[in-house]
């Protein structure tokens, strides 16, 4: 079975409020994405990587890697993330089957371990849907009123917290996706777009440390994991 990546980046970063969308921000010495894509061209298992681009985005020919050893595929974003990553979607046609995998990744998340995105590979190629990296919930939770005071303590035994990346056949995450769109529905990751249409996704433990960048201080943040990991390995 082919599997290809799909990288939304298309996006403006306005939370974080910087110059650059944030996905062209340096950490640990590279802009984010490069950390990302990275990630997908060590991945023996994975064919290509299609990337989704903000029309006018001027900012990925500087930094794009000149003879990645895998095709690299840039389409044209969309005005949310959704839509960028049908897009993608779209152009991968005739690339893949609709029994293939696409594993669809935030640009904005560069600590993702090359390791854990290996486990869902393997927890995930048998499975007929797919799955979603995810972390148990380990803060007590509390609902709020409009007034900002707690009205309850949800508890959170089972609640997770999904990342990306998140894996699944091709085509039922596009006829997912379009049916998400034509309801009018704004779907959040992919996941959601594949639970409305009645399909069970499977939860696959990843790390805590997969942040994605938000907000100004999560530089800090995944900067600080990074040079982390990489000064250990250089140190093996
Ligand atoms: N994304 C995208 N197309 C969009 C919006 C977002 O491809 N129309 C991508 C972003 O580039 C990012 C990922 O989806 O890699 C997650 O989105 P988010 O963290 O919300 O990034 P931004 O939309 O850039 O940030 P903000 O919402 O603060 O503007
Ligand atoms: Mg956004």
């Amino acid at each position: 079975m082919a599997i290809w990546a799909i990288i939304p980046a298309a996006g403006r970063g306005q939370r974080l409020g910087a110059l650059r969308p944030k996905q062209y921000l340096a950490v640990a010495g590279r802009a984010l994405i490069l950390h990302v894509l990275d990630c997908f061209l060590t991945e023996p298992r994975i064919s290509g990587i299609a990337i989704a681009l903000a029309p006018g985005d001027r900012e990925w020919p500087e930094v794009a890697p000149v003879e990645p050893r895998k095709p690299v595929l840039i389409v044209p974003g969309g005005r949310d993330r959704s839509d960028s990553v049908l897009s993608a979607l779209n152009a991968l046609t005739g690339k893949l089957e609709k029994d293939d995998w696409v594993i669809v990744h935030d640009a904005a998340r560069p600590c993702l371990r090359p390791e854990d995105l290996g486990h869902l590979i393997d927890m995930v190629s048998n499975d007929s849907v797919g799955g979603v990296l995810a972390v148990p919930v380990v803060d007590t939770l509390k609902r709020a009123d409009s007034g900002g005071h707690i009205t309850a303590t949800v508890p959170r035994k089972e609640l997770w917290r999904a990342l990306t990346p998140q894996m699944f056949r091709y085509g039922l995450l596009q006829a997912a996706l379009l049916e998400s769109r034509s309801a009018g529905s704004l779907v959040t990751d992919e996941a959601m777009a594949v639970e409305r249409v009645g399909y069970v996704p499977r939860l696959v433990e990843g790390s805590a440390d997969n942040i994605k960048v938000t907000h100004a201080q999560d530089l800090v943040l995944a900067e600080a994991i990074l040079l982390h990991r990489h000064g250990s390995s250089a140190k093996q």
